[in-house]
């Protein structure tokens, strides 16, 4: 099993902090296997730290940009050309095998037997189905491999400006030639899937093990109160989500991951190394101020916002609300 390890990338400070939680939470399910994070030069020597404590490897490696605003702009995510980045996993040949996980998703069980799966095998994207998300997928390191992804980078780009739309282009038959290497939309369950088919996540989602925090708006731009064990978000008390995969993400990362940043930072002030975050002594709480309230909008507005991924999961758009609404169709 040494040769075979679970993969992540973070290139930012608040990635780390996502990647430091999924570490935790393969480790609470007693992975048999490696833990590795792939992290770009502007990670904070703190979270450096960190993280060296939590995984059994971390290399540093150079952050790969497809400077696609065009492609990009589309999703509405201008921050996703940095995923080429991911890429590099291909380059971690010293193991046979690898479970690829963005550093937004979190563990609620045993997945070791993924290793049992091919390359390329991923679950569907919620949004296109039959293209693969990128956010977990098995893997072959191989040198030749991150050669041509590299050249098909460069010849052809992405038809979505991150990764997910180069390897799709690349692994081009998953859809059609092998069902083996379709994963149960268990092991990447889009908290996106939940609010666009709620009555399949009422019938399947306790079947979860994976969850990914696809979109925008990440677990770490909430805030979380340590004492009552809440999460907020942006408008309003987010302990009446249903999901609670919210609230595990922060109770991980209050109860594992804090004590170790605080063992890190010292006497210093923790936002010294940890750019965006303010901690206080009770309440861990990301500063939210770059995301603006949202405003009273129009139900288009509003449509459009959660087409996007940015469903208000905490206002308007919270499970309870969309459970009730269901519900009373189906009455
Ligand atoms: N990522 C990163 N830095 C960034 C953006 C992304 O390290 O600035 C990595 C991280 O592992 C992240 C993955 O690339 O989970 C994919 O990005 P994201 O999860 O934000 O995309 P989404 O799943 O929301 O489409
Ligand atoms: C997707 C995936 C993510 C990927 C991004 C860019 O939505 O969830 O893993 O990095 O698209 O291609
Ligand atoms: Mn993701």
């Amino acid at each position: 099993m040494a040769d075979q390890a679970f993969v992540t990338l973070a290139t930012t400070d608040n990635y780390a902090k996502g990647a430091m939680v999924l570490c935790q939470s393969l480790r609470n399910h007693n992975t048999t296997r490696k833990i590795v994070a792939l992290i770009g030069p502007y990670v904070s020597e703190t979270s450096r730290a960190v993280l060296r404590k939590l995984y059994d490897e971390v290399r540093l490696v150079d952050v790969l940009d497809s400077g696609d605003a065009t492609h990009l702009a589309m999703m509405k995510r201008p921050d996703l050309g940095v995923t080429f980045t991911k890429l590099h996993c291909w380059t971690l040949t010293e193991y046979s095998k690898c479970v690829f996980m963005d550093a937004d998703t979190l563990v609620l069980s045993n997945i070791d037997e993924l290793f049992e799966r091919e390359e390329l095998s991923a679950a569907p994207d919620p949004g296109w189905p039959d293209c693969f998300n990128s956010g977990v997928f098995v893997f072959r390191p191989s040198n030749e491999t991150y050669e041509k992804l590299i050249t098909a980078c460069s010849e052809n780009g992405s038809f979505d400006g991150g990764d997910q739309g180069v390897l799709n282009s690349f692994f081009s038959d998953w859809a059609t030639a092998d069902i083996s290497k379709h994963l149960p939309f268990i092991y990447n369950l889009s908290s996106i899937a939940i609010y666009t088919y709620l009555p399949a996540f009422k019938k399947y989602g306790h079947d979860a093990k994976v969850v990914h925090f696809l979109g925008k708006i990440k677990p770490w731009d909430y805030s979380f109160d340590t004492t009552s064990k809440t999460v907020k978000g942006q408008s309003q008390d987010a302990s009446a989500m249903h999901p609670n995969f919210l609230l595990q993400w922060w109770e991980l990362f209050s109860s594992f991951v804090l004590p170790q940043m605080k063992a890190e930072y010292g006497d210093q002030p923790f936002h010294s190394g940890c750019t965006e975050s303010n901690i206080h002594e009770d309440v861990a709480q990301v500063d939210t101020s770059h995301h603006s309230p949202p405003p009273q909008m129009s139900s288009q507005e509003r449509k459009q916002r959660w087409e996007q991924g940015q469903a208000d999961y905490m206002g308007v758009d919270s499970f309870d609300n969309i459970e009730k609404r269901l519900d009373s169709f189906l009455e």
